[in-house]
Order: structure tokens, then C-alpha cells, then sequence
């Protein structure tokens, strides 16, 4: 290789690594068959992701990390704050436990995260009084430990903490029923070099206002762009994160650096959430962090995590059903979709290695049944409850499904849950199972994967026998 092309090889090379600046990951565990920690790892590490971010310090987890090279945000739960906030000593605890050991042990623990968007309304201000002597009590820990420069706290929040009266980003300022806590979070970050995370939800919007113009919501340029002062503005992604900018400079904070804690879109659950919205908001928000530009307020790399890695089916759907369908990856390793996160050679996502499924079997209606049997109802209600029906409904991936789909779809949810338990396939005589995959279109019956740990699979087959008395008692 001549002096040029090296030259120019080296010189890309470090453009590249200025311009992405690493693209990083969410990892939950709320899922009832969650792929092993190891098969996981390597999944981040083969699609190039350098960080990754945690909602806990959870073991299996935390030891797949060690010597992974990964970059780690581990998180504090929401109901650990109240313990963290009054006790010094569950704080040095916490970081003796769930960050010293694993730091010496291989992991690159790089930020705490405490509490999850603790201040979301929905929450009622039940962490309001917490947070903040939690996040302090953790930092004293930190210090404590000879670890304060090497890992920074900080606290995700919900977009939700500041807004615009104007629309306008430059009208920006925190909540104003918080924002006396918000300066006084805002300059602790601050005074301790640790950054602000915020996560910001452009889906959200859309689903929440059927007046949002939907093309705001991407990146392609908008019919709808919010024009402030010289700036223009074409897609929520810079107004929202540009608000963000103005709340801090306004109050003194011009320079706090800022992490997009979760950024992403759903695929199923919801008419807005789908596999093509969801290719065109994340490839969007690749190109565009790829760029290195940066918004018109905070020029230069975006420091990202995308929400999120892998499907999880049992989070909460307070939030919608969408919520359960956030992943890039199905709850068994498949990418959902071609999306380029420019830090492979291919350009695609790869799949999960060694993914071990049950046996190709499924539990639909049977056919003799009459569908005005009175026992078909509370047949559903009670497989829907307790697994997850949340592909089916109104311009969903099962939307389509005719009365007896929706019900065979219940049904194999529920006996997938279960791992294909023949119990789980009784549904008082209407069900029975199958070797014909009863998937069409973009409907996908799955079958259940294995699950990683025995401990687990134990504690499913009790909760199994539980259910089972219980729906025996009630019908
Ligand atoms: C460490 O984190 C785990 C998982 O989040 C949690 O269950 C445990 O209580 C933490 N340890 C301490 C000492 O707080
Ligand atoms: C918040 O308040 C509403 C209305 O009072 C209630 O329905 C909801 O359960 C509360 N949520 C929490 C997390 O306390
Ligand atoms: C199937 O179930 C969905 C969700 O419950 C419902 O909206 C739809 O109307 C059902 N379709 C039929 C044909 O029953």
C-alpha cells in the first residue's frame, strides 16, 4: 500500500470513528423466554454496537459483559430509590456490589443510570422526592469507591420534563411543576461532569395526537417544519433534543453533555407501529447521527442508544400494546427488518447464533367448535390475559385474522408461554395442537424458544400449575 492510500485509509478510518461516534443498545429482560446473556453479547458485538444500556445489574448479564469490551450503563430500578435516597450504606452497597465488583472483574461500566424515567406523569410524582438524593447518594458511593471519574451517574427521563409553550425549541424550559428539581438535577450532573439522558419518542407523539403530522416523525424532510428564528426545522428528533438545549443554556447549562438515553419505533400493536415505519425512523436516525452533524443547537456526534434490542412480551401495555414489539430483533433473534447502523461490512443486521426452539408444533381452535360456545370468550380472555395478544387488533401484523385466527392465535400465544405444555393446549376441549404452521402473511404464529435458564423454565411450570387451578376454579 503506497503513503496516499495509507493515509487516506487512516484518515477515513478516524472520520468514521469521529462522524458515528458508537451506536448503542437497550438490553431488557422483561421478556418470559429472554434470549441467554451470552447469545445476546454476541449479538451486540457481531452487529457492531459499542455500548449497551441495562435497566438493572442483573448477574447473568453483567457477567456475559466481563471482557466483552462493551461500553455499560447499568441501571437502578424505579423501586429501588426510595431504599437508595434514605440509606448511604444500601448506596455503597449498590456500587460495591453491582459496579466494583463487576469493573474488576472485566466489565466497562461507564454510567449509572438511577431510576427510569422517574418523573413520567403517569407516575403520579411518586419518585419526585427520591430521585435526586438517590442520584447524589450514588455519586457519593462512586467517590467512595475511587470510581467517580471513570463511571458517571446520571438519570434518564422522559422527553416529557421540558416542552415548548410555542412549539417553538427556543421557547424551551423545564416542566414547570418540576422545574425547580430539574436546575437542581441539572447542576449536579453538571458539577460533576456527568451527562443529562433524555429519551426521545417521536412514535409517542403520533400515537398520542392524531394531528401530529406524520411526516415529522422521520427524517426525510416535513411538509409541517417548525421554523425558529434562522432555523428550520424538519423533523421532531432536532426540535425535541434542540428544547432540551435551550431549557439547559437558559438556566446556565449551555455545555451539559447530553445522552439519547432510548430512541426508537415499535413494530406491532398499533396502526402507526409497523416493520415499514419502523425501517424508515431508525435507518433515518443511523444516517442521520452518521452524519456527525449533530442539531442545529449541539453541533457534533449524537451519543445514542437505540430502544430497543430484542421484543420483550411481558412489559406492561398500560402504555399501549405497542409496547411489548419495540425491539429491532424478535424475541428470538430475527431482525425485523434491513437496517444499516454503518459499523459492519455487510450493512445488515445478523442474526442470533444457537437459538434452540421447541418442537414445530402449535395449539389452535379446534375446527369442529362452534364459535357461539359459551366457553370461547372467557377462553380468550383468560389466554390473552395471561400471554400476549397484542399483534392482534386494528392494523396489526394479525389484524386480518378472521374469527377463528384470533382465537387459534390466543391459544398458541398462551401455549408457547407455557412451553408448549400439553395443559396449556386444554382450554376446556377447544383447543388442540398441530404440526402445520398456522402463520399467514404477516402473521406469525411463534414457537416458543427454549428457555435460557432452568431456574426459569422451573418457575414457569409453577406459574403454569398456579393459572391452571385458578382458571379451573373460575370456570
Ligand atoms: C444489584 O443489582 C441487582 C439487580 O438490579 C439487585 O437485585 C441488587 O439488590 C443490587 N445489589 C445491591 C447490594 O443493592
Ligand atoms: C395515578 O393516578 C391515577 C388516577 O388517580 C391512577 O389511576 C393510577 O393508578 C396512578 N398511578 C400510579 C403509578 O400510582
Ligand atoms: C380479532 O381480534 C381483534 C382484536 O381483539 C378484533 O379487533 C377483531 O375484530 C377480531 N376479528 C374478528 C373477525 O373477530
Amino acid at each position: 500500500m503506497g503513503w496516499i492510500s495509507l493515509a487516506f485509509g487512516v484518515l477515513s478510518w478516524i472520520c468514521l470513528l469521529v462522524s458515528v461516534g458508537g451506536i448503542g443498545a437497550n438490553w431488557g429482560t422483561q421478556a418470559s423466554h429472554p434470549l441467554s446473556p451470552t447469545t445476546v453479547v454476541q449479538m451486540l458485538k457481531e452487529n457492531g454496537f459499542q455500548k449497551v444500556k441495562l435497566f438493572d445489574a442483573e448477574e447473568g448479564t453483567m457477567s456475559a459483559l466481563r471482557k466483552s469490551g462493551l461500553e455499560v450503563m447499568v441501571g437502578i430500578p424505579n423501586d429501588m430509590l426510595a431504599m437508595l435516597a434514605t440509606s448511604m450504606k444500601a448506596a455503597n452497597n449498590w456500587v460495591s456490589n453491582n459496579v466494583s465488583a463487576y469493573i474488576n472483574d472485566g466489565v466497562n461500566i461507564r454510567y449509572v443510570a438511577v431510576g427510569n424515567e422517574p418523573f413520567l406523569q403517569t407516575y403520579n410524582g411518586s419518585f419526585l422526592q427520591t430521585t435526586f438524593p438517590a442520584l447524589q447518594n450514588i455519586q457519593g458511593a462512586l467517590i467512595k469507591a475511587g470510581l467517580s471519574n471513570q463511571v458517571k451517574v446520571t438519570t434518564p427521563q422522559n422527553a416529557d420534563v421540558y416542552a415548548s409553550p410555542s412549539g417553538r425549541p427556543s421557547d424551551g424550559d423545564f416542566r414547570s411543576d418540576i422545574r425547580d428539581l430539574m436546575l437542581a438535577i441539572v447542576k449536579f450532573l453538571n458539577d460533576n461532569a456527568a451527562p443529562f439522558t433524555v429519551n426521545i419518542y417521536p412514535f409517542i407523539s403520533l400515537y398520542s395526537d392524531p394531528n401530529f403530522p406524520v411526516d415529522y416523525a422521520f427524517f426525510e424532510g416535513s411538509s409541517s417544519a417548525v421554523v425558529d428564528g434562522s432555523v428550520t426545522y424538519s423533523n421532531m428528533f432536532d426540535a425535541n433534543l434542540d428544547t432540551l438545549v435551550w431549557a439547559m443554556k437558559k438556566n446556565g447549562f449551555p455545555n451539559l453533555p447530553i445522552i439519547v438515553g432510548e430512541i426508537g419505533w415499535p413494530t406491532d400493536g398499533d396502526m402507526n407501529a409497523n416493520v415499514q415505519y419502523a425501517q424508515k425512523f431508525n435507518q433515518g436516525f443511523m444516517n442521520h447521527i452518521s452524519s456527525g452533524q449533530g442539531t442545529p443547537m449541539r453541533a457534533g456526534p449524537i451519543d445514542a442508544y437505540l430502544f430497543s434490542l430484542i421484543d420483550e412480551d411481558q412489559k406492561s401495555i398500560q402504555p399501549g400494546n405497542f409496547e411489548r414489539h419495540w425491539g429491532i430483533y424478535t424475541y428470538d433473534g430475527w431482525p425485523k427488518y434491513q437496517l444499516n447502523l454503518g459499523t459492519t461490512k455487510t450493512g445488515t443486521l445478523l442474526r442470533a447464533k444457537n437459538i434452540q426452539y421447541l418442537d414445530k408444533k402449535w395449539c389452535v381452535l379446534k375446527p369442529s367448535v362452534n364459535l357461539d360456545n359459551s366457553k370461547v370468550a372467557p377462553s380468550i380472555s383468560y389466554a390473552c390475559a395471561n400471554a400476549d395478544c397484542t399483534s392482534l387488533g386494528y392494523k396489526t401484523s394479525c389484524g386480518d385474522l378472521d374469527a377463528r385466527g384470533n382465537i387459534s392465535y390466543a391459544f398458541n400465544s398462551f401455549y408457547q408461554k407455557n412451553d408448549q405444555d400439553d395443559v396449556a393446549c386444554g382450554f376446556e376441549n377447544l383447543a388442540t395442537t398441530t404440526n402445520k404452521d398456522p402463520s399467514t402473511g404477516t402473521c406469525r404464529f411463534g414457537v416458543m424458544i427454549i428457555a435460557d435458564s432452568g431456574i426459569r423454565y422451573q418457575g414457569a411450570g409453577l406459574i403454569l400449575s398456579v393459572l391452571l387451578s385458578l382458571f379451573l376454579t373460575l370456570f
